[in-house]
């Protein structure tokens, strides 16, 4: 069989989603919506999304041996995503994601990481070429850093971070990194810096991180694309977000979905802020991610 088209080594949460009017502040109690239950996970998601963009798409890491990792599961293989190598692990419970959503569409998120903390450089080893021999290899950092370095290491296509959620990096690791996706937040955390990043810093401080190629997420305003060459600020459509929850992994499956199709690296971030825009228009992770035809009506 050929190799995928995009490989995902990460988490699969189960989302337990409450809707409020606000996302409550520290130390305060709020009322909500019903509880709702849906698939989530930086890495399921990431993986979903290039499957509804028409990649071919495989899945690496951890799911609990219970309902919540049934449900994952079956997400992932209703998407016709490659699972031969995502694991089951008997004595963990499934990761999950507590999410606050509120009336403008930000959420506050609490991930209590489960079976996704068990992933280890040898689940990637036994993964084999559905690692090693993928187009591109998308990771996000809610699984250990060690399972991280090991993928980054034996990947032979590209190799993109998304560094979600900001965590310090180990030595080395972003030598194995072609595309660093971080948002405001993650890059000030990755270059060491105090106070806000806006379009103007961020251009000087993903320049100063080891990596070609840096896409700064930035919500509203779009993305910049850094590379030695070139600093373009890509704006996003303007829409009115139900939920914003899943839109980064939408932005970082469609760039890969962009650079198997041969896109430029400017011309997928282009199609990137739009299937990420076009995520904030529907509630909830995974049932948020669209097909192209989805986008253009969304936008429309
Ligand atoms: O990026 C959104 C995801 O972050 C949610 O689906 C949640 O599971 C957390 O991992």
């Amino acid at each position: 069989m050929a190799p995928p088209e995009i490989t995902v080594v990460g988490s699969a949460n189960l989302d337990l989603v409450v809707e409020v009017d606000r996302v409550p502040l520290v130390g305060e109690t709020v009322l909500g919506g019903d509880l709702t239950r849906i698939p989530g996970g930086k890495g399921a998601n990431q993986a979903v999304a290039a499957a509804r963009l028409g990649r071919r798409a495989a899945m690496i890491g951890r799911l609990g041996a219970d309902e919540g990792g049934s449900i994952l599961r079956a997400a992932l293989e209703r998407n016709d995503i490659d699972t031969t190598a995502l694991m089951t692990t008997r004595d963990t419970p499934n990761g999950v994601a507590m999410i606050a959503v509120g009336n403008d569409g930000d959420n506050s998120i609490v991930v209590s990481p489960g079976a996704n903390g068990r992933v280890t450089p040898a689940d990637i080893l036994t993964a084999g070429e559905l690692v090693s021999d993928a187009q591109i290899v998308l990771l996000q950092l809610e699984i250990p850093m060690a399972a991280v370095e090991a993928a980054a290491a034996v990947a032979t296509g590209t190799v993109l971070l998304n560094p979600a959620p900001a965590a310090a990096l180990p030595p080395g690791l972003l030598e194995h990194v072609d595309i660093l996706v971080p948002n405001q937040t993650e890059l000030a955390v990755l270059a060491d810096h105090d106070g806000p990043v806006d379009v103007e810093t961020a251009t000087a401080l993903a320049r100063a991180l080891p990596v070609e190629n840096v896409i700064v997420t930035l919500g509203a305003a779009g993305a910049m694309v850094v590379t030695p060459d070139e600093s373009v600020h890509v704006p996003a459509p303007a829409v009115t977000p139900v939920d914003t929850t899943g839109a980064g992994d939408s932005f970082c499956a469609a760039v890969a979905d962009g650079l198997v199709r041969s896109l430029s690296l400017v011309d997928a971030v282009t199609w990137a802020v739009q299937v990420g825009a076009a995520t904030t228009l529907r509630p909830g992770a995974q049932p948020s991610l669209p097909t192209p035809t989805e986008v253009a009506q969304l936008l429309a």
